[in-house]
């Protein structure tokens, strides 16, 4: 059987430096001008790799459209959570770009990389007495999620002598976007943020204590394509602002309603609609709200995490065996479950092509499957592929975001290394973990003789 195997829209989705070469009649992929081929000759498999070049594109395409469509002050957070290590920390310094912590592990990542803490916003649905100390001491914007959290720090600010964070409310408009269920997060149900009826106890209690409260928060939920319900969304906010207005005479300064745009995973995902489509709409929806109430234009911060990093990344896998069952091609790879498990939480569709060799034909179906022992642990179903024999290697475009840093150790499975690409320049962001990196936390029982 063959099969489609549409090759310039699997390259659409890849980093923008990657190109399609050639050396001795054989095609190869390089990005920043690198052969994926040495890259895993010299650091191994799995590899995840960075293009800075499709990083700083994306914050240019995002500022570029709040400043096209929002007449009013606005600004860009990267969500920490979708990657975070010193050097992407370092990135968004570059970049001027504020970084979203969560808890005291993040923010631990951000003081490493020496980020101001002008530029370090604080989430969190529950944090702890130890997340709200670091926040207080470290982070510039901090944000409550719900009025217990909010009577703890502001017992907590009272024996602050320093300058206290800038405090925000997150609250939940009732509405999620479309997406999967375990990542929406703006319906009345959610876990996350406060019911509007909360925000203006939530407003009195900082007026009471004194905290410096200056931003409303929501975040509907992540990977959506359709922006649609964030105009309700906005509306919400827009008239929770005028309630806790007129109770309490409080106006915020900044609004930010999150993150959550989606990316294209694979080319049935394509055409895409763009970044700069949800922004318009964004920034176009809430001067509108805000002209129609005639409220002060806020400042709108928003919040990315996978539009930013999750093109930028590549996974690069040896096929280290290709087996045939009654119904299927498998090409087993050295990598999947520990370094990616949203195939197995979300369903999540990934692509992938060959390092080498671009230009076979596809000679019928196969299922990318990873060494753990999950029979979940399936990397791509389905996918039309040209003949693979053992040793190749694939990349799995689309790996910038929620991989790593959802990553584990199951089975054993060492961390993969992690470079960052920029101009022909190789850095090593995270080596590979070691065996003993495995067992570094652990101390031998002593039993009694
Ligand atoms: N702001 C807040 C408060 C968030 O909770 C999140 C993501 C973001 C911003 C960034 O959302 P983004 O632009 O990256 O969609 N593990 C899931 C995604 C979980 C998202 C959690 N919060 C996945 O792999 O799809």
């Amino acid at each position: 059987m063959t099969a489609e195997f549409p090759l310039a829209k699997r390259l659409e989705l890849f980093p923008r430096s990657t190109r399609l070469e050639s050396r001795g009649g054989q095609s190869f992929l390089s990005i920043a001008g690198t052969s994926l081929i040495e890259l895993a000759k010299q650091y191994g498999t799995p590899l995840y790799i960075y293009d800075q070049s499709t990083l700083d594109d994306a914050v240019q395409r995002y500022r570029q459209a709040l400043a096209d469509s929002y007449p009013g002050p606005s600004g860009l957070t990267y969500a920490g959570k979708a990657f975070l290590c010193l050097g992407m920390a370092q990135w968004t310094q570059q970049q001027g770009l504020w970084l979203d912590c969560t808890g005291i592990g993040e923010l631990g990542i951000a003081a490493a990389a020496g980020i101001p803490r002008q530029n370090i916003l604080m989430h969190g649905v529950n944090k702890s007495q130890a997340d709200l100390q670091a926040g207080l001491a470290q982070a510039g914007t901090l944000v409550v999620d719900n009025l217990v959290e909010l009577q703890r720090l502001a017992d907590l600010a009272r024996d602050v002598t320093h300058p206290l964070p800038e405090i925000w409310l997150r609250f939940r408009p009732g509405l999620a976007v479309k997406t999967h269920a375990f990542t929406q997060t703006g319906q009345d149900d959610s876990k996350f943020g406060l019911s509007p009826a909360e925000v203006v106890q939530a407003v009195q209690l900082c007026q009471r204590e004194g905290l410096p409260l200056v931003g409303l928060h929501f975040h509907q939920g992540s990977h959506f394509h359709d922006p649609d319900p964030i105009g309700p969304a906005l509306d919400t906010a827009l008239d929770v602002i005028i309630e806790a207005h007129s109770s309490t005479g409080w106006m915020p300064r900044t609004l930010c309603p999150g993150g959550g745009w989606g990316v294209p995973y694979h080319e049935d995902d394509l055409p895409h609609p763009s970044l700069e489509s949800y922004v318009h709409f964004v920034a176009q929806r809430l001067a509108a709200g805000c002209q129609e109430r005639g409220l002060p234009l806020p400042h709108l911060q928003l919040e990315p995490g996978r539009s930013l990093a999750a093109q930028a990344g590549v996974a690069v896998y040896r096929v280290d065996s290709v087996k045939t069952t009654p119904h299927r091609r498998w090409l087993l790879l050295d990598g999947g479950l520990a370094d990616n498990p949203r195939p197995a939480l979300y369903g999540a569709r990934y692509t992938a092509l060959p390092v080498e060799g671009l230009e076979r034909p596809a000679i019928g179906l196969a299922w990318l499957a990873g060494p753990f022992c999950e029979s979940g642990d399936i990397l791509i179903q389905e996918l039309p592929m040209p003949e693979i024999s053992p040793g190749e290697l694939v990349a799995v475009p689309v790996s910038g975001a929620y991989q790593l840093s959802m990553g584990s150790n199951y089975n054993g499975a060492r961390k993969p290394a992690v470079l960052w690409l920029h101009e022909a320049k190789i850095s090593v962001l995270q080596r590979r973990e070691t065996l003993e990196d495995l067992f570094r936390r652990d101390l031998p029982l002593k039993f009694a003789s």
